[in-house]
């Protein structure tokens, strides 16, 4: 389970609370955390070296340079393999969320296996549909769509539109008359459930900006009801990200169950689909994921009386743990006491342990074999908070050392940024032995072509 671990032992420095583990939480079995790091991954060493998927990491460094996002295509398959064979005969459609990572040959991929598409803007819907999924393979969620992007769904003709408040659901009414057309329609629940994960990505809770409360869904699907260009079919929720407990999801489809009840018994007929939303957690340290088994023995013998198809938005769960970010040490420094490896990957190419605190294993490409230490390893930016981990043992680390932060598939390029004008880095797929750079690096140029010196 993951929580925010408060100062400990006097560090109270800036990035100190980690995305952690509780006690009794550790994964059982033999094999080390690594060695289970490494299996989701598809990640192996041969003679010392890191391969992903078959290709050597040390080779795509030294073409493809530093930093550079690595996806194992495999790593991917067997995920979304893993869910589907989970939930089994239960009707049901694995819609990804498209905001983990949306590079197109990672979205083809997802297509190829039978995805559905969990989009949150315009541009996601752009890419999804640029990648091949259907237009009615798609889920348009998001709490603040604009008009524009609601025409555009509409136009698209996307699979449903999930609103989030009585505003957005009397826009797509206007914007379903004004296209003159038919328009299918879920209500994203708020089901006051809490979880157990960083603050910024819990989503289920009463109190937050997501979600309809349960108090204004009937109301609101009377709304569509008497709307000519409307149609009803899904009820929705999303709890959370990085989940590793199935109490939440329990707790979640229990109201969603109610509420399918009270809108049939308000002569709403037109219900098909109960979507559950993501979050299934991942594995980043050594503490446990949410097994598929479970995670299906816990929601489909709740799902499957309703009749209704399941919907399930994960995005994490298939693409996390597929993805590395590969980067190099460009300086060792020692000061005010501690040790600090500077690597050439920044806050702005991996945010997450800078914004969430979150916890990545990082190691090196070729073990060398030095003796450890414990150290910052910091990135180039001009921020104190610019880390990928802090007060770390790590192998003894030289300049010119290739790393590989591990569990970087899902919110890593996704949530990089030009900061301090760095050219963002490349994404490279793996499959089959072969690697290809799915999405070129940045260049400079790039960064300021659009910019204009005067009026
Ligand atoms: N559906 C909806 C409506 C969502 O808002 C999200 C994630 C998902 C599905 C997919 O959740 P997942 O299965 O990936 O947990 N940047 C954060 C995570 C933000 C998640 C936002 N919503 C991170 O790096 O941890």
């Amino acid at each position: 389970m993951h929580v925010v671990r408060p100062a400990q032992r006097g560090r109270g420095r800036v990035g100190e609370g980690v995305l952690s583990v509780t006690a009794g939480q550790r994964g059982s079995g033999a094999a080390s955390p690594t060695e289970l790091l490494f299996a989701d991954a598809g990640l192996g060493r041969r003679g010392g070296a890191l391969y992903l998927g078959d290709v050597s990491l040390t080779d795509i460094a030294k073409e493809a340079g530093t930093p550079a996002y690595v996806y194992n295509a495999e790593a991917v398959r067997s995920r979304y393999r893993s869910l589907d064979h989970a939930l089994g005969s239960l009707p049901h459609r694995i819609c990804f969320a498209v905001k983990a990572n949306s590079n197109l040959a990672i979205l083809r991929i997802l297509r190829d296996l039978g995805a559905g598409a969990d989009i949150v803007s315009s541009g996601e819907m752009a890419r999804a549909l640029a990648a091949g999924f259907a237009p009615e393979q798609i889920v348009f969620s998001g709490v603040g769509k604009t008009a524009e992007e609601l025409r555009s769904a509409v136009r698209a003709g996307i699979g449903h539109l999930n609103v989030e408040s009585r505003e957005e659901l009397e826009l797509v009414g206007c914007v379903a008359e004004a296209e003159a057309g038919q328009v299918r329609v879920g209500i994203r629940v708020n089901p006051d459930v809490t979880t157990e994960t960083h603050p910024y990505i819990s989503t289920g809770k009463s109190g937050i900006k997501f979600g309809v409360p349960t108090d204004q869904v009937v109301p609101a699907a009377e709304y569509i009801l008497g709307h000519p260009r409307l149609e009803l079919t899904t009820l929705a929720m999303h709890l959370g990200s990085q989940l590793v407990d199935t109490e939440p999801f329990r707790q979640g489809i229990g109201c969603l169950l109610d509420l399918v009840g009270r809108l049939r018994r308000a002569g709403v007929a037109t219900l098909r689909v109960l979507d559950i939303g993501g979050g299934l957690g991942i594995r980043y340290s050594d503490e446990r994921s949410l097994d598929p088994a479970e995670f299906a023995d816990a929601v489909v013998p709740l799902l499957a009386p309703t009749g209704l198809k399941a919907y399930l938005e994960p995005g994490r769960f298939l693409v996390g743990s597929a993805g590395v970010l590969l980067t190099r040490v460009l300086y060792r420094k020692h000061s005010g006491g501690k040790e600090f490896v500077v690597v050439d990957a920044g806050m702005n190419d991996l945010v997450r342990p800078s914004h969430y605190q979150a916890y990545h294993e990082i190691v090196e490409l070729v073990e060398q074999g030095r003796p450890p230490a414990r150290v910052d390893v910091v990135g180039p930016v001009c921020e104190t908070g610019d880390f990928l981990a802090l007060d770390r043992t790590m192998p003894g680390l030289e300049a010119g050392d290739a790393l590989a932060v591990l569990g970087a598939g899902a919110y890593g390029f996704v949530m990089a940024s030009n900061y301090n004008s760095r050219p963002r880095p490349p994404e490279v797929i793996v499959d089959a032995g072969r690697w290809w750079v799915a999405r070129p690096r940045e260049s400079v140029e790039e960064l300021y072509r659009a910019e204009r010196l005067s009026p």
